[in-house]
């Protein structure tokens, strides 16, 4: 896996621990300056003639639709492979045929996949670029990305925060990404989640060794006075292997409009999203809830992705 190290260019983008502060920088420069011009509704031309391949194995709203989005709103064309059953996938075709097969049309695949793992596997197969949309528990690097750009837009500043994660921080690949790139930040971590869905030990191990602060309760109310982002996650239903140890952590955290009046006045409330019920939409109105304001983000940091990594002299690896 290459590090970003300053150029995009043809790389795949796997994993968060591929970038560095200088790399976010330009890539959230490149996501203000194509938000600016598309806000004032500017034609984009830059990648006219590329065309972005989505290939999901898992369900997807955002994701799917945000690169979708993106690429045409750059002039830029989809094949959208949004459900992998219609393809040759349910005829029994490997993931190294299927990336290989997709890359003699397209210019980079966009890949999500139920298995850890599995995106490395696909860059390892194909000569054009793949972005990893979500493997699994593993990474979800490119969500990761706008989390980050919304904390910015929204605060003002990455440097020093109180995050709390909540909800399922063992299966919640978001919760996973956003955290590792939280490290360059020196923010604080909370993690608060049932005891079955705790941070995995190995990610903390990790981040302990970079510095990172890190404290684990199941009171969410215990460090809510502090947190400057509440960043509230979906239990991974998908995940479980019996419905009963799901129905179990179900429902355990709702965020309510009793606990935002608990919270800071100048917290965000941030969420991947789907949301299922961890936040009362009672709390939609609160100004300090910006789940919605994720989801535009996200059209404008995959855009000025897909930008950066098809850019002029890509996209061969
Ligand atoms: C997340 C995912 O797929 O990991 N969704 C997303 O991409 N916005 C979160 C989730 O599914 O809970």
């Amino acid at each position: 896996m290459q590090a970003i190290n300053g150029d995009y260019r043809g790389k795949d983008i796997l994993a968060t621990s591929q970038f560095s502060r200088q790399d976010i920088s330009m890539l959230f420069a490149e996501a203000d300056r194509l938000r600016v011009k598309l806000e004032r509704g500017e034609v984009q031309t830059s990648l006219s003639g590329k065309i972005v391949a989505n290939l999901f194995y898992e369900p997807s709203t955002r994701t799917a639709s945000s690169f979708m989005a993106a690429a045409q709103r750059l002039g830029g064309g989809i094949i959208p492979i949004n459900d992998v059953h219609y393809s040759s996938v349910s005829k029994g075709e490997n993931l190294a045929d299927t990336v290989r097969t997709l890359e003699q049309y397209c210019d980079v695949i966009i890949l999500r996949h139920n298995t850890k793992g599995q995106a490395t596997l696909a860059a390892e197969a194909a000569h054009k670029p793949v972005i990893n949309a979500g493997d699994g528990a593993g990474e979800h690097p490119t969500q990761a990305l706008l989390d980050l750009y919304t904390i910015l837009r929204e605060c003002g500043r990455l440097d020093g925060l109180t995050v709390t994660m909540v909800g399922d921080l063992k299966y919640g690949r978001t919760v996973h990404s956003l955290s590792r790139l939280l490290t360059m930040y020196g923010a604080k971590l909370n993690y608060v989640s049932p005891e079955s869905l705790k941070m995995p030990s190995q990610l903390i191990y990790e981040f302990a060794a970079k510095g990172l602060q890190q404290h684990e309760t199941v009171d969410l109310e215990s460090v809510l006075l502090t947190t400057d982002v509440l960043y509230v996650t979906r239990i991974q239903k998908e995940r479980f292997d019996r419905d009963r140890d799901y129905l179990s952590v179900k429902g355990t955290y709702v965020i309510t409009p009793s606990q935002m009046n608990l919270a800071k006045k100048s917290m965000i409330l941030m969420h991947p999203l789907p949301r299922v019920d961890e936040i009362d939409p009672a709390v939609d109105d609160d100004p300090r809830a910006v789940y919605f304001w994720q989801v535009e983000n996200g059209m404008y940091v995959r855009a000025a992705l897909l930008n950066l990594v098809l850019g002029r002299d890509g996209p061969q690896k």
